[in-house]
């Protein structure tokens, strides 16, 4: 028996394939908190990724690698709270599921009880197979992640577009074929070339999910605070701002410190 909060049809995985098969692309966002997660929702983004760049963009860390599992969880549930119909997918941070697959389902079984995501990103193809399997068995829909995988960055030395070489996109279409005939629901593929997505996404059934990934694949995901213009600095290619929110809240700031200053603010309306 389940207990509906609201009427609103919610996305599924199985809605996500639906629409791959019929052609219409999946709308993805970052969300790390409740009201920015209210209003993603009900703007209507399909799917909303607690990504592990909250390290990035909410705690101001260089790289992903400090976020810790208690602080995804965190971030999810506030979420989960101000989301009616989107499906909500967490990253599992680094250091919370490499180690072995018990601790992978470990570290999930406490995002699904703790949060109330919907399901859970990995990072990693072959390298991550148990782990995979591990979660999935446990009922779990999982989400992969090839390409730039910004957790391996000290592997990588840099944030460059990956596998232009052949061997790495060969590594990359072995691994996505793996991660499809595993039972992950879809997959983000991030910044690698346009016709090497192009061909995963059609050799795949699942949906492919690209960030600098290009047109060709099932659906797009951004970082919220880039897409919204709120970071000013990340400039990379693949990014298209909707707004420059940076300026908009700059100024509304400063129009506020001008008014209490000058006593403009409150006035007699304002006041009780
Ligand atoms: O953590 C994140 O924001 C991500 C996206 C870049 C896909 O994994």
């Amino acid at each position: 028996m389940s207990v509906h909060k609201s009427d609103v049809k919610k996305i599924t995985t199985h809605q996500l394939q639906n629409m791959k098969e019929r052609g219409e692309k999946i709308s993805m966002l970052t969300a790390y908190d409740y009201s920015m997660a209210t209003i993603l929702d009900a703007a209507g983004v399909d799917v909303l990724l607690v990504g592990d760049s909250a390290s990035n963009v909410m705690a101001g860390h260089e790289t992903t690698l400090p976020i810790t599992l208690d602080q995804m969880i965190y971030h999810a549930s506030s979420v989960i709270r101000g989301v009616n119909r989107a499906f909500v997918v967490v990253d599992l941070p680094f250091g919370s599921y490499q180690g072995n697959s018990s601790e992978a389902l470990r570290s999930t079984i406490r995002i699904m009880k703790e949060s109330g995501g919907h399901g859970v990103k990995l990072e990693g193809g072959a390298e991550i197979k148990e782990s995979i399997i591990r979660i999935l068995s446990a009922g779990v829909p999982v989400m992969g992640h090839l390409g730039l995988t910004p957790q391996s960055i000290y592997k990588f030395g840099t944030y460059t577009v990956r596998a232009k070489e052949d061997a790495e996109a060969q590594k990359l279409i072995e691994d996505a074929l793996l991660l499809q005939e595993l039972g992950c629901f879809a997959i983000v593929l991030e910044k690698i070339p346009s016709e090497l997505a192009k061909r995963v996404a059609e050799k795949l059934q699942i949906p492919i999910i690209g960030i600098g990934a290009g047109p060709h694949v099932d659906g797009q995901v951004l970082v919220v605070h880039d897409m919204l213009g709120i970071n000013k600095e990340f400039k990379p290619r693949f990014l298209r701002r909707y707004a420059d929110l940076h300026s908009i809240m700059t100024d509304a700031v400063k129009n506020y410190v001008q008014d209490v200053k000058s006593k403009d603010f409150p006035n007699e309306k304002e006041a009780y």
